[in-house]
């Protein structure tokens, strides 16, 4: 792990730390020792690069130099349900950034976290957390990586990044810049007034509302219809049958990938 140098930073908020890592193993990993140790929220990593970037469910997240790799740590009230909504927020925050950066591109949420424009996945977002006995959560730590200046072959889903779109002139830097305040933005929207606001928002940029979509659940696949997002952030989709089914935990598949 190389040292901190944080001339590769942009100033940011009071409320960040930030440390840079020109190589690192996983932001996430280094965010979770901050937390492990009493580190303050708002302590964040950033890497050049990634050796073992991680992305759900066990997958690889191919981290060359060129894109964005950070985590931030959050140590937010409520219960574990709640905190779950930070992915909305982080994903809300990132499309905000986005068109701030270019207002010509549609960046569209995809359920329950990710960004897409034209369809294709630009950024991950992995939450991590530590229960806290007796209930909500010690820690949290919300990892991002989004696509700047390469990205990766995904057998299972069109990927993009801000180069590829024509926004040559981004960078993870200038891409962390914008980022940065509406994280912080969408964090004191959500402690203040709850999920309402950011539901709405993340709503008026879901992708296929009102369309059909493939739902897994477990080990369970079926086509349904996406009607809307509740007040916890379950997906809610009519069944052909004309019955609504609220999904907690899922993934959802678009007609093109
Ligand atoms: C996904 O599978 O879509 C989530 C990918 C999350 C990748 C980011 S990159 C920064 C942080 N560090 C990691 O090891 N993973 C997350």
């Amino acid at each position: 792990m190389s040292t901190h140098s944080p001339a590769q930073l942009p100033d940011l908020p009071a409320f960040f730390t930030a440390h840079y890592y020109e190589t690192i193993t996983s932001t996430n990993d280094v965010a979770k020792d901050k937390a492990r140790a009493g580190a303050p929220a708002g302590n964040l990593i950033v890497a050049g690069e990634q050796r073992a970037g991680r992305g759900r469910t066990g997958r690889e997240w191919t981290s060359k130099p060129g894109n964005l790799y950070m985590s931030l740590l959050l140590r937010p009230p409520g219960h574990a349900g709640e905190v779950a909504q930070i992915s909305f927020l982080a994903a809300q925050a990132l499309s905000d950034a986005i068109l701030q950066i270019a207002p010509n591109l549609e960046p569209q949420h995809k359920w329950p976290n990710d960004v897409l424009i034209g369809g294709a996945k630009i950024s991950g977002i992995l939450l991590e957390s530590a229960a806290r006995a007796g209930g909500g959560v010690e820690w949290l730590v919300l990892g991002m990586g989004v696509n700047v200046a390469h990205h990766p072959q995904d057998a299972g889903q069109s990927t993009t990044s801000l180069h590829t779109l024509g926004i040559r002139k981004s960078t993870p830097h200038s891409l962390l810049a914008a980022l940065a305040p509406r994280l912080l933005h969408w964090l004191d929207v959500w402690q203040q007034q709850g999920f309402a606001p950011l539901r709405m928002a993340w709503l008026q940029r879901a992708q296929k509302l009102n369309e059909q979509i493939r739902v897994r659940v477990g080990g369970e696949e079926f086509v349904a219809t996406f009607r809307d997002l509740d007040g916890n952030g379950n997906l809610i989709v009519e069944l052909p049958d004309g019955s609504m089914r609220s999904i907690a935990a899922g993934e959802i598949f678009l007609p093109h990938n």
